[in-house]
């Protein structure tokens, strides 16, 4: 076998002569075209990184029972990917050093073309969990009407399969932390909250710089967050509030969720407590490309419609707000309470979420 050579290894044969200017065969050559394109290629190479890290994600928590040991190759592949993600923002920087007018050059013959078509970005979306129903309403349009025959197939198939959203889901649902013995937690951290918020109600009426209107403004407050806490308690307000789409995870994965988060220092939790953390950073680091995107794409294009159609930056605006995954993990914070009113966990308990080492000197 002749020595592997570093051209034929990356194929770049193939890589580097994919660059076929379309202004260049209408014979009005525009010298920025070759960074869209160089730009865009790359984006592609590592949306496909990052489908394949998702790939092999889902794979290993596709399981009715998920193996502890693969957790920390989980972790190590979502920082990929997070890792990744720094440098898709980071890449606008050189899609904008094209101007304005250079891109007038070009931008007509573009149409219908659009980023619109990334099956890859698209993939990445409903692996994460953005399925159709969460999308805006135009997004849920151009979704269908914009793609090939086969790519619409093909991200249907995957629309079908399970996201890490809702496998993560099934995965907080069989937590065992939470079947303790005779021990409630749940009441009890009910009780620590009313504890919490018995006070902050003492603290507002006896606050004499707040004239009574100002009183009555905060007490109303706290009478909200008092319902929002009766919600996460009562399994079936909260499934109504999901029903309306104030939540995404189940009621049993919510409580996890958030009992990962109170007590993320036990050794046993600190795991599901950086994966969570991991999702929440994907999730907000798509966020913040998406809006970079939507930034640039008004510097270039102001109120003119994109070429696949859209309304432009007003429609990115939208789905930057909208196309989140991880909401619920977000909003858990809104459930905590400080460290020092937790409820006490039994010694058993707390035996069993430390970690065990037999060999120790007497
Ligand atoms: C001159 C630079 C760019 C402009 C003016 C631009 C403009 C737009 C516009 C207007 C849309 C909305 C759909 C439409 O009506 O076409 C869009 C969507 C999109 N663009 Fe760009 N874009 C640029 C560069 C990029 C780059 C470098 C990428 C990297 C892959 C990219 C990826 C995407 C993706 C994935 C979408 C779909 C987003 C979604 O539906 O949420 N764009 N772009």
């Amino acid at each position: 076998m002749d020595p592997l050579y570093y051209g034929d290894y990356l194929h770049l044969d193939k890589l580097l002569d994919a660059q076929h200017l379309e202004s260049e065969k209408r014979n009005r050559a525009a010298h920025d075209e070759m960074v869209f394109i160089i730009t865009h290629q790359t984006y592609e190479l590592w949306f496909k990184q990052i489908v394949f890290e998702l790939e092999s994600i889902i794979k290993i928590f596709d399981d009715p029972r998920v193996q502890e040991t693969k957790m920390a190759t989980v972790l190590h592949r979502l920082n990929r990917v997070k890792t990744i993600q720094w440098v898709l923002i980071q890449q606008i920087d050189v899609i904008k050093t094209i101007t304005p007018m250079d891109f007038l050059e070009f931008r007509d013959l573009l149409v219908p073309a659009s980023g619109f078509q990334s099956i890859q970005f698209k993939q990445i979306e409903i692996m994460l969990g953005i399925k159709r129903k969460f999308r805006i309403a135009a997004d849920q349009e151009f979704f269908c009407t914009r793609l090939t025959k086969t790519d619409k197939a093909e991200l249907d198939k995957l629309e079908e399969k399970p996201s890490i959203l809702e496998l993560t889901d099934d995965w907080l649902r069989k937590m065992p932390f939470l079947e303790f013995d005779d021990f409630n937690f749940w009441q009890a951290y009910e009780a620590a909250v009313e504890k919490m918020l018995a006070s902050d109600e003492k603290i507002i009426k006896e606050n004499v710089t707040l004239t009574d209107r100002e009183k009555q403004f905060q007490l109303n407050d706290l009478t909200a967050t008092r319902t929002r806490f009766q919600s996460v308690f009562d399994e079936s307000k909260f499934n109504e509030l999901r029903k309306q789409g104030d939540f995404r995870l189940s009621h049993q994965a919510f409580l996890s969720a958030l009992f990962v988060h109170l007590y993320r220092d036990e050794p046993m939790i600190y795991t599901p407590f950086r994966y969570l953390s991991l999702l929440l950073d994907i999730d907000e680091l798509f966020t913040n490309w998406r809006q970079k995107h939507a930034v640039m794409v008004q510097r270039m294009l102001g109120t003119k419609i994109g070429t696949g159609g859209s309304s432009g930056h007003d429609y990115l605006d939208a789905t930057t707000k909208q196309n989140r995954v991880f909401t619920d993990l977000y909003n858990l914070s809104t459930f905590l309470i400080p460290r020092e009113d937790l409820p006490e966990l039994p010694s058993e308990l707390r035996r069993a979420l430390g970690y065990f080492f037999s060999g120790q000197k007497k």
